[in-house]
């Protein structure tokens, strides 16, 4: 296994950690604006299984990022469960609210989903043929309760609000739609597994607004159940859980939820997530996006600092989240120089 990635994820500690950058095919890349021009708009890239392809490889082209991250939407397997989903310009996501019991029943039977995401799974064949042999492909799903915010909600929100408040006002119509998004992810995530994604990754924005038992229910348990039956299908699939702001919840999630690699934001110190998280096993992250906006001998210093504090163990180089519209691309090549070059 050559995989840089892989390697880490298999636990190896490496002399120097693999990268890749959540967000990396985006709107701070020029070529990506374009391609997203030609496409029309969001949506329209996400389905054009040619051009999405083509925007998950000009960061690669461009920084010979050790992965690539399949491009496409966690919002997208609620559009196939058939809600409706559009983006405002400037604002984000826009999706038919579920707020009842009804509405839950609505939804589409899970064996429905490949009919809306086929272009998806199209994407990642694309990819498996065209990568560099030593890139490896990551794909990807919003975890259960992030998707479900969004649902409930018919938007992103700050605190997360309408989908707590169903949670508290009917708990079992609020587990229903859990359970139906992740028995539908198992089999996004499955598909495009035999598509050829080598390693999955699991989203959980909002992890960070779960507290006690909702943590349990709502973070851990979907995700133990995801991450058990892609390994039964797909033995020895690697996979990544991003809880993100789950601040102590990092602690053991690893060991909770089956996965191979726990990603951190930067809510939390490198330092802290060696000592508590690191300890057991594979991380990645967790430079502040911010830097790759700034730049300079900041970016240089919080670089080393990061790699520093996890040289001790497997680890993955990443942001704590996505990189924004306003970063500059020569401060991601200057965070890569100096993780590759000290
Ligand atoms: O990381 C990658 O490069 C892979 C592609 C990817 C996108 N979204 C493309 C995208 C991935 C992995 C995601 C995940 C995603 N999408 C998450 C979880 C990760 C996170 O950031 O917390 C969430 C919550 C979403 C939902 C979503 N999609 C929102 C809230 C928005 C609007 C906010 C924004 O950044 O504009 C999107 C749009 C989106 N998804 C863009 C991209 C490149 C920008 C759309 C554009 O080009 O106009």
């Amino acid at each position: 296994m050559t995989k840089l990635i892989l390697r880490a994820l298999a636990g190896e500690t490496l002399p120097t950690p693999p990268i890749w950058m959540m967000r990396q095919a985006g709107r701070y890349l020029p070529e990506y604006r374009a391609t997203r021009a030609q496409a029309g708009d969001f949506l329209s890239l996400c389905y054009n299984s040619e051009l999405a392809a083509e925007v998950t490889l000009q960061p690669i082209r461009r920084f010979g990022f050790d992965a690539a991250i399949l491009f496409a939407d966690i919002l997208l397997l609620p559009q196939a469960l058939g809600a409706d989903l559009w983006f405002e310009t400037g604002e984000g996501p826009r999706l038919s609210t579920i707020t009842t019991i009804e509405g839950v029943r609505a939804l589409k039977p899970k064996d429905a989903i490949h009919e809306t995401l086929g272009p998806i799974y199209e994407t990642v064949r694309i990819l498996a043929r065209e990568l560099p042999p030593e890139t490896t492909l990551i794909g990807f799903a919003g975890a259960p309760w992030t998707v479900a915010t969004y649902m409930i909600a018919g938007r992103g929100t700050k605190d997360q609000g309408p989908a707590h408040a169903l949670k508290a006002a009917d708990r079992a119509t609020f587990a229903a739609l859990i359970d139906i998004i992740t028995e539908a992810t198992i089999d996004y995530l499955s598909a495009q597994v035999d598509a050829g994604a080598e390693v999955v990754k699991l989203f959980d924005s909002w992890a960070g607004s779960l507290t006690g038992q909702d943590f349990t229910d709502f973070a851990i348990k979907p995700a133990a159940r995801i991450i058990s039956a892609l390994k039964a299908r797909h033995p020895g699939l690697p996979v990544i859980a991003f809880p993100r702001e789950a601040g102590a919840g990092y602690i053991g999630f690893a060991k909770a939820t089956g996965a191979d690699c726990v990603a951190v934001d930067n809510s939390v110190s490198p330092e802290w997530a060696a000592e508590h998280v690191q300890i057991s096993g594979p991380v990645q992250g967790n430079l502040a996006p911010h830097h790759m906006v700034s730049g300079g001998q900041e970016l240089i210093d919080a670089t080393r600092r990061v790699v520093d504090a996890f040289k001790g163990g497997p680890h993955i180089f990443n942001l704590g989240h996505g990189i924004t519209p306003d970063a500059n691309p020569d401060n991601v090549a200057l965070m890569i120089d100096t993780l590759r070059r000290g």
